[in-house]
């Protein structure tokens, strides 16, 4: 697609001699105000060197380019030359691009470069609840964006299934576990189990000891520790994958802590070897007062290793196994700290692949019926948040479609409603703490997965209304756009030309939620275009141009939703 401030700084070159093209291009602006024009070009910094007025210098400038065919109209404002764009020119160009489905707003910049993304990374035994739901989405939004950019990702599920809570898990487990009831229910049974594990052990103390004792054991290998926390693993991460299915989800590598057990003792070596450990109350530690951190805990007075040991050896790993352009951690904004300590350490072992990681951090989730607590068992799990948004959807859409068969209803309601706990989940700037709320959620009509999926339904029931001869000629992109005016299409135009810029910036930020604000503001476009337009006229080069604009719109929507890790239905 033309790049529009360049254009209009190569035209603007010839008429300003004392700046460069990519000068005047840093100048060029996009007024918010449409009446401003779609580009506007101050003259503020002529002014000196020229030694003349600003209003002066733009109406010069406006005089000499207003001929170039660019341009619909060019106005002088004050000091602002106001440029007004071809529309049909601007029509033809973005829609030469946006009608090809399936290259519309990809690129393969990232050819060659590995981007490793580490995101979910859910803790073993625990409950996979609502607030998994940001790490899980965004991470896998990240990769999806990022792969559209030709980057190879790998996705990697850095499963929290170490560390001493294992060893009050198998101490519990032994004292008052039992096999069937942990099959039939691993998750709630074994936090049943930990959360008895402290119960007992604030009456009795020796527990703690017992646990450390096992964790020891497990770091070392004892067969039956490992056969223990190993079934604790397999049967939590069975419950993992469950959603993750739903969410339609994968991974690369489901290689959680424990995978780096025997990969510590090098790094451990390492630190004793420059001399950056030392010993405080029986622990080992790295000092970081002097960049004004607490200490990162290597290993504890019995040599059990910790978190942070466990991703030293992690980031190593990715870097020497994949080489990696980038390691990507989404993680909760809890640990910015961590991980400003983690780089410290690397960077002080001389592992310059710190530079290359980079910390996603996005704020909490909460629901509205108030706070989560995983020891007083107010827990919300996200397999039931699914759940019931495919119900309730699946009410919705058997409503909407009364004569539909129940395959039909089930697919859509999965599509949607899956994909609108995705869509509240992206919509949010991922930074900022957000409470969820179901009526938001489901509702076909506000800024939601629904209305945007509603919206690209609609463009492909106005595909099959114009019939498949229509559509192919409008495919062709043969079309006189002259026959489209109004300011509807050209508004449409204009985001579906900011598409690729907009997802570049999505992947810049690591922010999907502009992606998202694209989409709907493709939707509403579309929507607005759609009520004041007849689309199917009589006029058949006019239909053709509309419906032309239509399969962009829907590409549009259907490319953009597939970066968030959703479907596009075409009838629902
Ligand atoms: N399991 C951790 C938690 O729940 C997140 C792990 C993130 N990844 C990492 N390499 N530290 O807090």
């Amino acid at each position: 697609m033309i790049d529009y401030k360049k254009k209009i700084a190569e035209i603007l070159c010839s008429h300003v001699t004392d700046l460069t093209a990519e000068e005047i291009e840093e100048i060029v602006e996009v007024p918010q105000d449409k009446s401003n024009g779609d580009y506007a070009f101050p003259c503020f910094r002529l002014a000196k060197v020229l030694r003349k007025a600003p209003p002066l210098i733009a109406k010069d400038i406006a005089e000499g380019i207003k001929d170039d065919p660019l341009f619909e109209k060019v106005e002088q404002v004050n000091a602002y030359v106001n440029m007004f764009i071809d529309a049909e020119e601007y029509l033809k160009d973005t829609l030469k691009e946006a009608l090809d489905s399936e290259n519309f707003g990809k690129s393969d910049e990232g050819n060659g470069k590995v981007i490793t993304i580490d995101f979910s990374s859910p803790n073993i035994a625990k409950p996979f609840h609502i607030g998994h739901i940001r790490s899980t989405v965004i991470g896998n939004s990240i990769n999806l964006i990022y792969r559209n950019l030709g980057y190879e990702v790998v996705r990697l599920n850095h499963v929290g299934d170490y560390g001493t809570q294992f060893g009050k898990m198998i101490v519990a487990y032994r004292k008052w576990g039992d096999e069937d009831e942990v099959k039939a229910n691993p998750i709630e049974t074994l936090l049943g189990l930990y959360t008895k594990f402290h119960q007992e052990a604030d009456k009795d103390p020796e527990l703690e000891d017992e646990a450390r004792k096992a964790f020891v054991k497990l770091e070392a290998g004892e067969e039956e520790e490992v056969r223990l926390w190993k079934w604790f693993s397999d049967e939590s991460l069975r419950e993992f994958n469950r959603v993750y299915d739903m969410l339609e989800i994968e991974f690369d590598e489901i290689d959680g802590e424990s995978f780096y057990t025997d990969k510590m003792q090098r790094f451990i070596d390492e630190l004793n070897a420059k001399n950056l450990m030392h010993e405080s109350r029986g622990a080992n530690i790295v000092d970081l007062e002097e960049w004004g951190m607490p200490p990162a805990l290597i290993t504890k007075s019995d040599g059990s290793t910790l978190y942070i040991t466990r991703d030293i050896a992690t980031a190593v790993y990715r870097d020497e196994h994949y080489h990696f352009y980038k390691n990507i951690y989404v993680v909760a904004t809890q640990q910015n700290l961590y991980f400003q300590q983690l780089w410290k350490v690397l960077e002080l072992l001389g592992y310059d692949c710190y530079k290359d990681c980079v910390h996603v951090p996005f704020g909490m989730v909460s629901m509205e019926s108030g706070t989560m607590s995983t020891r007083s068992g107010r827990v919300i799990f996200l397999e039931d948040v699914l759940n019931k948004a495919v119900d309730q959807t699946r009410e919705i859409i058997a409503e909407k479609n009364p004569n539909a068969d129940p395959e039909f209803i089930d697919k859509v309601a999965h599509e949607v409603g899956i994909g609108a706990v995705i869509f509240q989940e992206l919509s949010n700037n991922k930074i900022k703490d957000y409470v969820f709320k179901w009526d938001k959620v489901l509702n076909f009509d506000g800024e939601t997965g629904p209305y945007v999926q509603y919206t690209h339904a609609r463009c492909c029931s106005v595909m099959r209304k114009a019939g498949e001869e229509v559509c192919a000629k409008a495919q062709s992109g043969d079309i006189d756009y002259s026959k489209i005016t109004g300011k509807n299409a050209f508004e449409l135009g204009r985001l579906l030309h900011d598409m690729p810029d907009v997802i570049h910036e999505a992947a810049d930020k690591y922010e999907p939620s502009i992606i998202t604000r694209h989409v709907v503001n493709i939707a509403q476009a579309y929507n607005r275009f759609y009520h004041d337009e007849h689309i199917l006229t009589e006029n058949e080069d006019e239909k053709i141009a509309k419906v032309a604009l239509t399969i962009a719109a829907k590409n549009g929507i259907k490319n953009g939703l597939a970066l968030l890790g959703m479907h596009a239905p075409e009838r629902m």
